[in-house]
């Protein structure tokens, strides 16, 4: 592109609360660029009783969105049409604007999650999702269709048995994750780069019995509490970076009508992760 951005420069972006910390235009716009395509990603912070306002506002302005905490199942709500996937899930993490005040709502966290999993490359029977908000509903959806049984805990007990029919405490989670071959965590606990749902010894502990491998679909620059203390209790342990990666990829298909150039979505991610190189295969 000669002079980019220019009098007609698509835009797309990420609606959430907060944004600030989020990695999304740091791997989108080097992307955009080199895929040619003439568009801008931008983050837009926007509080709940703001989100429908944005989105009805943004019609016909932006061409979608990625959408992120806390508007995944608002974001469900507003859409006039949805992709199967969306409506298995009743989560939308994509949000297509189309003319006529249409909005197409898609769920590529499924995708994401599904990649994740794979890549911790764990013989995984059983799984306990930490959350029950719109992650944590593609996390179900992603090990439901893989044949793993799942069970959910959540802080609000009443969301999580609303999503699946077994369910754990959540006082009782540091005991009962050694019951399981995976943990998925979908909280937003560990955003601040500090707190963990799950202390070093409950994972150590854990580890003497079944739990093999944990997903933690935060991702913070470096590693997250949480990962931190898997792999100090010798647990294989992923976060969200990879999964943020191929969620987005999906979401630039749904956006673009093609899918994202992953290879250098997730080595332009990882870059701005500050991580060391290496891991550079999506
Ligand atoms: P998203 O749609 O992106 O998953 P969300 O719907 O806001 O975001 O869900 C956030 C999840 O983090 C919920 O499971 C929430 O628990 P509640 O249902 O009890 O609100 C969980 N969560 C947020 N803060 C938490 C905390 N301090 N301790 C435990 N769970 C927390």
């Amino acid at each position: 592109m000669e002079s980019f951005p220019d009098a007609r420069t698509e835009l797309v972006g990420l609606v959430g609360h907060p944004v600030a910390h989020s990695l999304s235009p740091a791997f989108w716009n080097p992307a955009l660029r080199d895929a040619g395509r003439n568009a801008v990603f931008l983050a837009f912070d926007v509080p709940p009783e703001g989100f429908a306002a944005f989105v009805h506002g943004m019609a016909g302005v932006a061409r979608g969105f990625n959408v992120t905490i806390p508007h995944k199942l608002a974001a469900y709500q507003i859409c006039t049409d949805r992709s199967e996937v969306a409506e298995a899930t009743g989560a939308v993490n994509v949000l297509v604007l189309g003319p006529d005040e249409k909005i197409f709502g898609g769920n590529t966290d499924v995708h994401g999650v599904t990649q994740a999993i794979a890549a911790l490359d764990v013989d995984a029977r059983t799984a306990l999702v930490l959350g029950a908000g719109g992650a944590a509903r593609a996390a179900v959806h992603a090990l439901n269709a893989q044949g793993i049984d799942v069970a959910v805990a959540n802080r609000t007990d009443g969301r999580a048995s609303a999503l699946s029919e077994r369910t754990v405490a959540w006082d009782d989670v540091r005991q009962a994750i050694g019951d399981f071959d995976l943990v998925v965590h979908t909280t937003s606990v560990g955003l601040d780069g500090r707190t963990t749902v799950l202390d070093v010894g409950a994972l150590r502990t854990a580890a003497g019995k079944n739990l093999k491998a944990v997903l933690d679909v935060v991702y913070v620059p470096g590693e997250t509490p949480l990962v931190h203390a898997a792999r100090a209790a010798g647990i294989r342990a992923e976060d969200g970076l990879r999964m943020l990666v191929h969620q987005a990829a999906e979401a630039w298909r749904l956006l673009f009508g093609s899918a994202g150039p992953i290879d250098v979505m997730y080595a332009a991610a990882v870059q701005a992760a500050g991580r060391a190189a290496g891991g550079n295969q999506a």
